[in-house]
């Protein structure tokens, strides 16, 4: 058995109190409906700055009401102090996925943006800390690379950062590595590379690529691609990234050998949450074509090329191998998986 299906075992004979910030998001909303499913207890704290009451729905309907009965959602904002104390009392594991996504949004509006990721997320390190939780597994970002060409990209070898959001989660991880040396408080960042899922929002202007492709084309819309589309990424499928959260928050805080007992090595660490591959623009929106034929619907539309966009990074792949290695993570969803899986839900 995996290690990962080990720990679902293990969760569910002795369930915990987990807290996930921005738990009407996309991410959120993903990690809450696996941890309701397991008989975890949740507690959700969410200012719907960008996420949906629709998606906390949604994952109602897909519970039982014994375990809908196990969440607890606060209204409230992460860069309201208060907020997060009284979210976090009485928490094992924090998932902290509050933030404003979007380099775009970064560039137009970088006060928002810094508010929220990094006045928000001292404030929650702080609430957590206080709080004495057992872990706390928090979303960086791959924006961190910056402009390093390097490929692919190994944790600690990082660029200049290229957009005020890459700034705010480079900082994000600049004070967890503080609050382990000042007050051994224990973090573990997982630095995400484009994840793609159900109840990814595609509306608005700054949503993701593959939503904003999906529902263009379902709509019979235009799909703009940025540059040449030879531009590529390292897209990872939901599940990917709830198992390495998962596999992140219970990680043991101490070892013991049989002489001693030290720190386990794999804590206060940032790792790549990725698949490990690269996919072109171009590639990805011939799949797209292909899915949706496969759910029946005809999209012939043929994308059109603008300019590149400020901020952006030319070509990004993870190595996974160090979460691999000190949190026994493995994907278990390719892009195509992911794609097959995620494609009726926008189509229905
Ligand atoms: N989706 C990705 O590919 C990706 C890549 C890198 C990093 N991330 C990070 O992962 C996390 C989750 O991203 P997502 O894709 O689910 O985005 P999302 O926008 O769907 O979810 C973010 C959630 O945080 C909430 N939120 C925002 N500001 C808040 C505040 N001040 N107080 C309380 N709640 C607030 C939003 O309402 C929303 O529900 C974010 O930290 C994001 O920066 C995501």
């Amino acid at each position: 058995m995996s290690a990962y299906n080990q720990l679902l075992t293990r969760l569910v004979a002795a369930p915990h109190t987990w807290l996930i910030t921005g738990v009407a998001g996309f991410i959120g909303s993903n990690l809450l409906e696996t941890l309701l499913k397991l008989n975890q207890r949740v507690v959700g704290l969410d200012s719907f700055a960008t996420g949906h009451q629709r998606n906390l729905d949604e994952v109602q309907t897909l519970v039982t009401p014994a375990q809908w009965a196990n969440f607890n959602f606060i209204p409230g904002d992460i860069r309201e102090l208060a907020d997060c104390q009284k979210a976090c009392q009485g928490v094992d594991y924090v998932l902290h996925q509050a933030a404003l996504g979007s380099v775009p949004r970064s560039l137009e509006d970088p006060i928002t943006t810094n508010g929220t990721n990094i006045t928000g997320f001292l404030n929650m390190l702080v609430a957590a800390r206080d709080a004495r939780v057992k872990s706390f597994t928090y979303a960086a970002s791959s924006s961190t690379y910056g402009d390093h060409p390097g490929l692919p990209k190994v944790e600690d070898v990082i660029g200049q950062p290229l957009s005020p959001y890459a700034v705010t989660k480079y900082v994000n991880e600049l004070y967890a590595n503080v609050f382990a040396c000042c007050y051994g408080f224990n973090t573990i960042g997982l630095r995400y590379f484009n994840i793609f899922g159900r109840r990814q929002d595609p509306n608005g202007a700054y949503a993701a690529v593959i939503p904003k492709w999906t529902a263009a084309l379902l709509a019979g819309g235009k799909v703009y691609i940025n540059g040449d589309g030879e531009t590529s990424r390292d897209f990872c499928f939901i599940a990917n990234a709830v198992q390495a959260n998962l596999l992140a928050a219970t990680v043991e805080p101490v070892i013991a050998s049989e002489a001693r007992q030290f720190m386990n090595p794999a804590l206060n660490q940032v790792y790549n949450v990725a698949m490990g591959d690269r996919t072109t623009l171009n590639e990805l929106f011939a799949l797209l074509r292909v899915n949706l034929a496969a759910n029946g619907v005809s999209a012939d539309t043929q994308p059109v090329y603008r300019d590149f966009r400020a901020g952006d990074v030319r070509h990004s792949q993870a190595d996974i191998g160090k979460a691999q290695r000190l949190l026994s993570y493995a994907p278990s969803h390719r892009l195509a998986a992911g794609i097959a899986q995620t494609m009726p839900w926008y189509v229905s």
